[in-house]
């Protein structure tokens, strides 16, 4: 393809289209030793329209293959977010000669002028080839409740006291509500339970996630995580996740981590359990059958608030990395801890390393000779002294940097893009972004992703992130530390040079 201008923000270590629009992942599976993402994209340009599947896969989950787009769009309906699972014993029916389908669960999305105009009603579409080709169940929608904003299946199997079977989650968007539902089959489908409107309200909430996880590896002490995203009113503004931790009985899900029940109190938005504190981490969903039992998470690294404005074209905004997602004490509370997962060096030939021993950082700016790159791992800690910030600047030089700072005596790290090159293609990009972090074991610890346009912060372990999207020019590829108001201990500092 013809190199464009804005070639120099597509990403290296994140998936993005070959030229079209994106958002939300979509039937997120590890299948036949490869993982699938299907996502949603318009195969015919770079705005919010034509809703379909795309689909790529990969085995690294860093370069992915692309392959024709998997479920289309048509005169009747927009193909919305859903899942896809594996239907090892047929239950669906769908499955043939002894092959067991994949069965992807959407939202039929019904557009003007055919039979259920406005209506999002659940559907199905099944696979006999291991995900590349797809028919269309003849009888959709198999769940309709006559609602305008019904959407986002994800569908797990559930095997506990109450018998093995399928559940559902879906969203009532409007209604800050995720609801259950149960089947034998995939095609009829029985309402179990409703939770919410609980916590964060400050938006439609979207695209809903239900698993388990033990608490600290210990598989007798399993908890059930329910993830919801919301739109806008995240704790930096606009499109964010949060999640609440509790238990599910087969029927019911209940939240040990419920701060407010009913709609949120504006005032408690910092005390909400979020999968990410920064600005592009949104319709974050989790893969079905990943080996090992793992449970892995990718989102639509970008914002609602201004996806249209972004200067790229005509390829419109990568995923994130994908995470690993644990279950872990912190100060009494079961928090989730979430680490970038990936062969990183699998998308290039030439990886080198750049690496200080402990050393003071004088209050000021250094530049660390060296280090420059766009595409880079950064793992890196402090002893904190005197100083009131300390940190690090990526993507510098000339007027531009990404800074991602500690203040201790507060308790917040900061991600101020307000120089991070192109910002004002919307008001509301150029922020200065918080999240709350606390000291472990005397010591702030980050691990940064830096790529084209994006800077993924992983903190202390990964007990808080961060994700931000940045429009720096090329040559915008220094690293710099820096103290302010004393100095600090640098532990050590390690860069992984990938580009
Ligand atoms: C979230 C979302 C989903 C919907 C899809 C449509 O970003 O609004 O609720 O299914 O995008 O593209």
């Amino acid at each position: 393809a013809a190199a464009t201008t804005t070639d120099i923000f597509r990403p290296a270590l994140h998936y993005s289209t070959g030229g079209t629009w994106l958002n939300d992942p979509n039937g997120l599976i590890f299948h036949d030793g490869a993982y699938h993402l299907y996502y949603q994209n318009n195969p015919f340009g770079s705005e919010h329209a034509n809703l379909s599947w795309g689909h790529a896969t990969s085995t690294d989950l860093v370069s992915w293959t692309d392959h024709p787009v998997a479920i289309v769009c048509d005169e009747n309906e927009d193909i919305f977010s859903g899942s896809i699972v594996f239907d090892r014993q047929n239950t669906s029916g769908f499955g043939k000669d002894g092959t067991a389908p994949l069965v992807a669960i959407y939202t039929s999305a019904y557009k003007p002028g055919s039979m259920l105009e406005g209506i999002q009603a659940q559907s199905l579409a099944y696979s006999l080839d291991g995900g590349y080709t797809w028919s269309k169940y003849a009888e959709n929608p198999v769940l309709d409740r006559r609602s305008a904003d019904f959407r986002d299946p994800k569908v797990f199997r559930y095997e506990g006291d109450t018998g093995s079977y399928w559940v559902m989650v879906a969203v009532e968007a409007q209604d800050f509500q995720v609801l259950l539902y149960k089947s034998r089959d995939l095609r009829n489908w029985e309402y179990l339970s409703t939770f919410g409107p609980a916590n964060a309200t400050g938006g439609i909430w979207e695209c809903p996630d239900l698993f388990p996880l033990p608490i600290d590896g210990d598989p007798e002490n399993v908890k059930w995580v329910l993830t919801v995203n919301l739109n806008p009113g995240g704790p930096n503004g606009g499109s964010a996740g949060q999640y609440f931790v509790g238990d599910f009985d087969g029927a019911t899900f209940t939240s040990a981590t419920t701060v407010t029940e009913g709609l949120q109190d504006p005032d408690r938005l910092g005390e909400y359990q979020w999968l990410d504190w920064g600005r592009d981490y949104y319709a974050a969903v989790s893969f079905s059958d990943a080996p090992e039992g793992r449970r892995l998470m990718i989102a639509w690294m970008n914002n609602w608030q201004y996806v249209n404005e972004l200067p790229t074209a005509s390829w419109r905004s990568p995923m994130s990395l994908v995470r690993e997602l644990t279950l872990q004490t912190i100060g009494g509370e079961t928090h989730l801890v979430q680490q970038p997962v990936g062969d990183w060096a699998a998308v290039s030939a030439s990886v080198s390393n750049f690496n200080l021993p402990e050393t003071t950082i004088p209050a000021g700016t250094t530049i660390l000779d060296g280090a420059a790159g766009t595409v880079q791992r950064i793992d890196i800690s402090w002893t904190p002294g005197a100083a009131e910030e300390f940190g690090v600047v990526v993507r510098g030089g000339g007027s531009q940097g990404t800074r991602i700072g500690i203040r201790p005596a507060e308790g917040t790290m900061v991600v101020d893009r307000r120089e991070s090159g192109h910002t004002d293609f919307h008001e509301a990009f150029a922020s200065i972004d918080t999240a709350p972090i606390r000291l472990v074991e005397g010591q702030y610890q980050l691990t940064l992703f830096v790529d084209r346009c994006s800077v993924e912060v992983f903190a202390q372990g990964g007990q808080v992130t961060m994700t931000e999207l940045v429009f720096p020019s090329l040559t915008s590829n220094d690293v710099s530390l820096y103290s302010v108001g004393g100095s600090t201990t640098l532990n050590s500092l390690h860069i992984t040079q990938y580009a």
